[in-house]
């Protein structure tokens, strides 16, 4: 039986699909010198945000796992905006990247305004990572875990900053809720839609514990749906996944500026000032599924979370 059905409200789901063809709210504040970190910034809604961004004055700090494009990323923003963009190189399937990562963004020296995380991955196969987790689960939540795990003294010390969780409506995908004893997926049966459904709603319940944390602080925490955009999303999977993708999804996914401008406008705009711990469907705010509201759930999984993303703390160089 499942204990999340009863509190369903088809309300909510009316909602989501009216949101979803929404626009955007927009914001064109001046931003600046205010630093700006987006992780996976390479590719989709992380490189527009990134790009828009700049276009806006902020100096950035991309966190991304490949250097080609991260270089790429850097020379196109500095000529077409004149602002910094330094970029940090972490794969997130090592846990020893993450920790580099944060230890980097905690030793900054500055304030940070805006942290994004965007970094993301959507597979139909089960893979590990070289910590032996399941790869969607530590790309997708706990890396973010570990990193504003990390940072949460520093921001509460800089009295201001945005984080916001780059989440999904496919959080709803797992109406049965997160199973945490079985997250290496050897009990259930394993698929794409459940496993990324599951690490984004891992993401909205660290949310909630995170903004209990960050409370009167001036630092707040958000989560988002980007919209349901073109981008590289699920890529790195079989021909027929990505037939499918090419054939049934990519001709109605609207364009990830759309996601860009609600990230930007969730990072800087005054309207959402002060507001915290809420998701929102691009700059519309709803109503999480029941199974992401757990409190319950929610304290375990911070335990849990604490304990997989163990102490692998290293030091590395910042490449620029
Ligand atoms: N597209 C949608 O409709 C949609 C809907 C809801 C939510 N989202 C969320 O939006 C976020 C961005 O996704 P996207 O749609 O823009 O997809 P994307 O184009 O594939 O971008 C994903 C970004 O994450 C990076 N990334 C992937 N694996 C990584 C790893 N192991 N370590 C570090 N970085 C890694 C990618 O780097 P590379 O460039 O090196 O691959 C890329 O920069 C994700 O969190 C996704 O779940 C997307």
């Amino acid at each position: 039986m499942n204990p999340y059905l009863k509190e369903y409200k088809w309300s909510n789901i009316g909602a989501m699909l009216k949101n979803n063809k929404a626009t955007p709210k927009q914001e064109h504040k001046d931003f600046h010198g205010h630093l700006v970190v987006i992780s996976g910034a390479t590719s989709g809604i992380g490189y527009e945000t990134a790009r828009l961004y700049a276009s806006h004055g902020a100096e950035l700090l991309v966190i991304n796992r490949n250097q080609e494009k991260s270089e790429q990323l850097k020379q196109e923003i500095e000529r077409d905006f004149n602002v910094p963009c330094n970029y940090y190189l972490a794969d997130f399937t090592r846990l020893e990247h993450v920790h580099a990562a944060a230890d980097m963004l905690a030793n900054l020296g500055r304030d940070i305004a805006v942290l994004i995380h965007n970094a993301g991955v959507f597979n139909t196969t089960k893979r590990f990572t070289a910590d032996n987790l399941e790869e969607v689960f530590q790309v997708n939540y706990l890396a973010s875990f570990i990193i504003n795990q990390r940072l949460k003294e520093k921001l509460k010390q800089q009295k201001h900053a945005r984080i916001i969780y780059v989440n999904s409506e496919g959080h709803r995908f797992v109406i049965g809720g997160l199973k945490l004893e079985d997250l290496r997926w050897e009990r259930q049966h394993y698929t794409g839609l459940k496993s990324y459904g599951s690490a984004k709603t891992a993401q909205l319940l660290s949310m909630f514990q995170f903004s209990r944390f960050f409370q009167q602080s001036g630092v707040t925490i958000n989560a988002m749906h980007p919209g349901d955009v073109r981008t590289n999303m699920g890529e790195n999977n079989g021909r027929i996944y990505k037939f499918f993708k090419h054939l049934m999804i990519n001709p109605t996914a609207r364009t990830p500026k759309l996601s860009a401008q609600a990230l930007y406008y969730l990072g800087v705009s005054d309207e959402v000032e002060g507001v915290s711990g809420k998701f929102f469907n691009f700059t519309t705010e709803e109503i999480p599924a029941p199974h992401a509201l757990d409190p319950i759930v929610a304290e375990k999984l911070w335990h849990v979370s604490l304990e997989m993303g163990g102490r692998q703390w290293t030091q590395s160089t910042m490449r620029c």
